[in-house]
């Protein structure tokens, strides 16, 4: 049995359908802070096999162990956390507590259970501002905000739990930029208010919930000008989850990039949404956004020679499955 933290929001749900798909049982804990349970209504619909799920904080200690014990946990991938940025930086303690005290409790919780396998869900924003493109996992790591720098402190302790205990197996995954949905368009990412990322917003922009996407520059030195980032399929992104853990069959310590190698430009994902989708998506150049870089894209080499896992999904599936789902739930999982 996997325990899945965090698993009723859009990437948990759609590892909790690579895992099912692969015949392992899983366990949700989530507090559903961020996330809706019907969610894993549709991971049931999709897989034809349910996932468990116990509403609880992976703060609260005695809850998750409770979970590893009542479930025979064996291992777990942990995705509960807070992820907005600029929301680090007005309440920095909220993401240390949810993220860092979090991470704590979560590793006590699994000491003392007996559990040692950890995947754990980083981001490519510990590498700070890129000092050389693309970036491999050797890249020194400067987080530019509170966000950042939790995911990179719980980096810290995991690496110290490697160093401390000889039998833990332990998998860093440093996710680029996830977009997308599960190709039946019954799951899918459903932000809380207004989007603060690329692609839900240019989503609900196509679908006419929002007037118009604001570009935040058009005069960074990139080809055109807009941002470039490395955008991946959440489903891809899934599957590198069950290839970590498939890896972690000794003890050790694994990190990883996970993204495509390529980087895609705001224009170009716009065009190719429009052009996927037959929907317009009006713009407006706006100024820089602060603390934006011009480019961030990754060197996915090493998991591929590590686990022999690479992505597969193209943009324009990126941009049609992203559609599909915004168009089937155009309030999201609320409108359900
Ligand atoms: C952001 C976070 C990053 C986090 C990642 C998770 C910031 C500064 N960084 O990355 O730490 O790990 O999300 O997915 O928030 N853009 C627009 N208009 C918009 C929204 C975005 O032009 O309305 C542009 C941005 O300027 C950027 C690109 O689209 O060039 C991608 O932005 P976004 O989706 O927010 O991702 P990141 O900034 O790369």
């Amino acid at each position: 049995m996997i325990l899945l933290t965090g698993g009723a929001g859009y990437i948990g749900s759609h590892v909790a359908v690579a895992l099912l798909d692969a015949g392992l049982d899983v366990v949700v804990l989530d507090n559903l802070s961020n996330s809706n349970p019907a969610s894993l209504a549709r991971v049931h619909s999709i897989c034809g096999r349910p996932v468990h799920f116990q509403q609880a904080d992976v703060r609260d200690e005695e809850a998750v162990y409770q979970v590893l014990k009542n479930y025979s946990v064996t291992a777990v991938i942990h995705l509960a956390g807070l992820k907005a940025v600029g929301e680090s930086n007005e309440r920095p303690l909220s993401y240390y507590d949810n993220n860092v005290v979090g991470s704590m409790r979560l590793l006590a919780a699994m000491q003392r259970a007996g559990v040692a396998t950890i995947v754990f869900s980083s981001s490519a924003t510990v590498y700070g501002a890129p000092s050389y493109l693309p970036l491999d996992e050797s890249h020194s790591l400067a987080p530019t905000n509170p966000y950042g720098r939790t995911k990179f402190f719980v980096e810290e302790m995991l690496r110290d739990m490697h160093a401390s205990r000889g039998d833990w197996r332990i998998g860093i995954l440093r996710y680029f930029n996830p977009v997308g949905a599960h190709e039946s368009g019954l799951i899918g990412e459903d932000p809380l208010g207004v989007p603060n990322n690329l692609m839900p917003f240019v989503a609900q922009v196509a679908i006419g919930r929002r007037e118009k996407l604001t570009v935040w520059g058009n005069d960074y030195p990139t080809p055109d000008g807009t941002g470039v980032r490395d955008f991946i399929h959440v489903s891809d992104l899934a599957e590198g989850h069950l290839g970590a853990l498939r890896q972690l069959k000794e003890p050790g310590i694994l990190t990883l990039n996970l993204g495509t190698g390529e980087g895609s430009s705001v224009l170009q994902v716009i065009r190719t949404f429009e052009a996927v989708s037959g929907r317009s998506v009006p713009y407006e150049i706006g100024g820089r956004r602060t603390g934006d870089v011009a480019a961030c894209y990754a060197d996915p080499s090493l998991a591929r020679t590590v686990m022999g896992w690479k992505s597969t999904r193209s943009l324009m599936q990126m941009c049609a499955d992203h559609c599909r789902w915004q168009s089937m739930n155009p309030a999201g999982y609320a409108g359900a």
